[in-house]
């Protein structure tokens, strides 16, 4: 079995646990029901990459770890907002690097595709995000 492997996709699934929670907390907070929406959807696919990274640490002979992460409770929509897209940027940057220690094409394909899902969600965000600052911006110009 490939410790270290099992070792760091079992780090990635209490990542997800924490994504999962967090959308989901989040979700009941926002005001805006993009947001809301985004942060639902966001939810169930972290719960799917939850999924997916168990099955995968079984395959490997491995035991995947099962805990309830600390949410974060920020309630400000833009520091949700940055919180989330930090939480992203971090999530690509790790599965980039568990990839690397893949050695079979079926494992680095399946962390390919997550990776593609997280980059989406970034990318959602930072659109949601300027959305949000222009709508400031707006009302500040307004007054
Ligand atoms: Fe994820
Ligand atoms: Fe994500």
């Amino acid at each position: 079995m490939n410790e270290l492997l099992v070792k760091r996709l079992n780090e990635q699934l209490v990542s997800e646990y924490e994504a999962v929670f967090n959308y989901l907390y989040h979700s009941t907070k926002v005001k805006s029901d993009e947001i809301r929406k985004a942060m639902e959807d966001f939810s169930r696919d972290e719960l799917e990459h939850a999924r997916m990274l168990i099955s995968y640490i079984i395959s490997l002979g491995g035991e995947p770890v099962f805990m309830m992460p600390k949410v974060n409770q920020e309630q400000d929509e833009v520091q949700v907002l940055i919180y989330s897209i930090a939480a992203e940027e971090s999530a690509v940057k790790m599965y980039t690097m568990v990839q690397q220690i893949i050695d079979d094409v079926e494992g680095r394909e399946i962390i390919g595709r997550t990776i593609r899902v997280e980059e989406e969600h970034h990318r959602k965000l930072e659109e949601i995000l300027n959305k949000v600052k222009e709508f400031y911006k707006g009302k500040r110009g307004a007054k």
